[in-house]
Parts: C-alpha cells; structure tokens; sequence
C-alpha cells in the first residue's frame, strides 16, 4: 500500500487577507465547506490502496491539523511537526525518515500538497495506480498537467521515452522558468506542469537526495533520530532541523535526477494559491465574476469579490480582486496576483 505524506506547512501568502500567518490557506474554507487539508485527506481515504496518512507540518499548526483530520473523521499515522521552515526538501526528508521507521526502508510514499483542488474522479484514482506501479519499478513519478499558458509559477516537464501503460521517462525538469523559457517550451510541445505530487520509493528517494542534496538528507536524518514524541506528534529536534538547506524538492532533486517518470493527466487541478487562480477555478456569472455572498457588483467585469461579513459594493471596475476578512482588505488587480506575497512582507502587521 501506499504511504500519503501531507505537506501542509506552507504560508499561502499570495491568498493574503484570507490566508494568514496564523491560518494559512490550506486550513481555511476557500470555497465549499471542507478545508483544502481535509479534502487532501479525502483523497487518500482508500484503506485498499493507502495506509493513514503522515501529515507534516510546522509546529505552530499543529492545532489546525489535529482538530481538523478529527473532525474529517481520519486517523492519522503521525504527525510531523517542523521547529522551523526549511522547505519541501527536507519536509519530504524528514517525513519519509518517520515513513521508513513505520513501514519499512522500500515503502513508496505519495507526497500531496495540501493547497490543490482537483477532482479526484476516475480518471484520478487510475493515475494514482499507475503512478504507483510506476515507482515500483524504482522511478520518481510525478503527474503532469497539460499547460495552458505560459504560467511562471510551476515546474516544467519535458517527456521523454514512453515507458509502461501512459508513463513516461521525464528528459528535464525546469522548474519557475521565467515568461520567455516557458512560452518557448509551449511552443515547442511534449510539456508539462509539474503538479507537484510526487511518488517516490524511499530508497531512491534516499539515494538521490545522498546525491543532489546531502546536507538536507543528512540534516532530516539527525533531525528524525532525535525526534521527541508526544501524543501523536512526533517533533524534529531544532538544532538537527534547523541545519538543513532551505530549497524546494524541485530544485534539490527533481531539476537533476534521470531517474523521474511523468503520468500525464486528464482530470481538473488547480494550485489554488493566488487570486487569478480562485477566480479561474469557480464558475463566474454572466458578467465574468465571482462573488461571495454579501456582495453588490455594478459595471463589473472579470473580477474576483470574496467577503467574510462586511457587505462589499464595486462599481465600475474590470479584473480586479477585493477580499474583505474580518479585519483587513485587499484591493488589487488580478494580473498582479502572484506579488500579494512581496505586499504582505511589507505589512509589518500579522500578516
Ligand atoms: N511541511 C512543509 N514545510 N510544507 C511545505 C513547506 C515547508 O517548509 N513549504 C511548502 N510546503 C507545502 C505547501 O503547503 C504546499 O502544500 C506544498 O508544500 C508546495 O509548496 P508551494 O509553496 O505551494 O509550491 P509551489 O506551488 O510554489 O510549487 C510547487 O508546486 C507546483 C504545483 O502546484 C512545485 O512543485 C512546482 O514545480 C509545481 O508546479
Ligand atoms: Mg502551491
């Protein structure tokens, strides 16, 4: 079976006001009534196909993830809590360190971010069978997204040789490429994104990160080994922890290992990580927006209005997103959705 690894220690600040430090996107009702963290859940509540998940997260949500994986009615195999961020290298690292002391150093783990909305259908779960057959043949595989436009915010992947069933062996992996490099690899075909899900069998995980990524693997280690263990959390030690480079898996060993396969995919997903995005993925009304309750919208167009309470009217405007929260609001256009991050470094406020 299947070993889920939830990642869910990210900030979401893009989604600023209604991600906040203190509750970031994936524990918030974005749209519907089920968290992203809990619907990430869901997705792997096949007891045929996967064992209880292990969430890792970072310390200060450990709360948030109890209370809601309790309330979503799943147990949980561990709790992993990170002293401080050091990114989705040593998140992985570290949790598949607990995975190999739990069910054994050839387990295959499935790494999901928490932040996706993706229609979890058929045409999903058959992937995840042939992504995980996939990497019992020892590959790293990743499912690919057929792109749409030449997004700067995803890692791009380059199909090589046709191997079983849809799978297929990755010839490169850029990930973020500027706006120049990703309209060239549309052009020239055989992309995809990189969702971001990763299957990975722990032995070649190891060994590509003894490889690419040392200090990180060395770092998760320690960190594990030296873990404290209290209720269901299991909490790295600081010091060990702390040690780890802070880069993303993509960049530590995806962007230089030849040994990753991509399952190129069919069904809806979306990184609902930024404002352009939530409006992409909801169904808009006649005049192309999408409201909340609570809102009046007159000679508007193309725009994204979300409010928790406090009645919204926009007048006269096109493309832009307003999101009132309890006690802040953003005003913006949507074309800048992916720099809310750098405007909220600059709130010196909680953020
Ligand atoms: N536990 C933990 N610790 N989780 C983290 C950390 C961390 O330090 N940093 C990020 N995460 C979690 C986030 O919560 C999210 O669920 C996931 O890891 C991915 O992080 P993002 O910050 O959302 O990455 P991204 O969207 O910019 O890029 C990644 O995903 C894209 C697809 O959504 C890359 O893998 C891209 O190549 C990919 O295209
Ligand atoms: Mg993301």
């Amino acid at each position: 079976k299947i070993v889920p690894v939830i990642m869910a220690g990210g900030k979401g600040t893009r989604l600023w006001p209604l991600s906040r430090a203190a509750a970031p996107k994936q524990f918030i009702e974005l749209i519907g009534h089920q968290t992203l963290f809990q619907k990430t859940l869901e997705r792997v509540s096949d007891a045929s196909l996967f064992e209880a998940p292990v969430v890792i997260t970072n310390e200060e949500f450990r709360f948030l993830v109890a209370e809601q994986a309790r309330a979503a009615g799943v147990d949980l195999s561990a709790v992993v809590l990170e002293p401080v961020a050091r990114n989705t290298a040593a998140a992985i690292a570290a949790a598949a360190a607990v995975v190999a002391s739990r069910f054994g150093e050839n387990a295959i783990i499935q790494v999901l971010p928490s932040d996706h909305d993706i229609d979890a259908g058929d045409a999903y779960v058959s992937a995840v069978r042939e992504a995980a057959a996939a990497a019992a043949q020892g590959y790293i595989v990743t499912f690919g997204i057929q792109p749409t436009e030449p997004a700067t915010g995803f890692g791009y992947i380059e199909e090589g040789d046709a191997l079983k069933g849809h799978a297929r062996k990755i010839r490169r992996f850029v990930e973020k490429p500027n706006l120049e490099k990703a309209k060239e690899m549309l052009a020239a075909g055989g992309f995809y994104w990189n969702s971001g899900i990763f299957f990975y069998p722990l032995p070649v995980l190891r060994a590509e990160l003894q490889k690419f990524a040392p200090a990180v693997l060395d770092a998760a280690d320690t960190a594990v080994a030296k873990a404290v263990h209290d209720l269901d959390f299991t909490r790295l030690n600081a010091e060990a922890f702390s040690a780890s480079p802070d880069i993303s898996i993509d960049y530590a060993v995806m962007e230089k290992t030849d040994k990753a396969a991509v399952i190129p995919t069919g069904f809806a997903w979306s990184d609902l990580g930024s404002w352009d995005a939530l409006w992409k993925n909801n169904e808009a009304d006649g005049n192309g927006n999408v409201a909340s309750e609570n809102t009046t919208l007159v000679e508007t167009k193309n725009s994204l209005v979300i409010t928790r309470g406090t009645h919204v009217a926009v007048q006269g405007l096109e493309d832009i997103a307003v999101i009132a929260s309890e006690d802040a609001v953003y005003v913006g256009h949507l074309s800048h959705s992916q720099e809310v991050g750098k405007l909220v470094k600059m709130l010196s406020a909680d953020a």
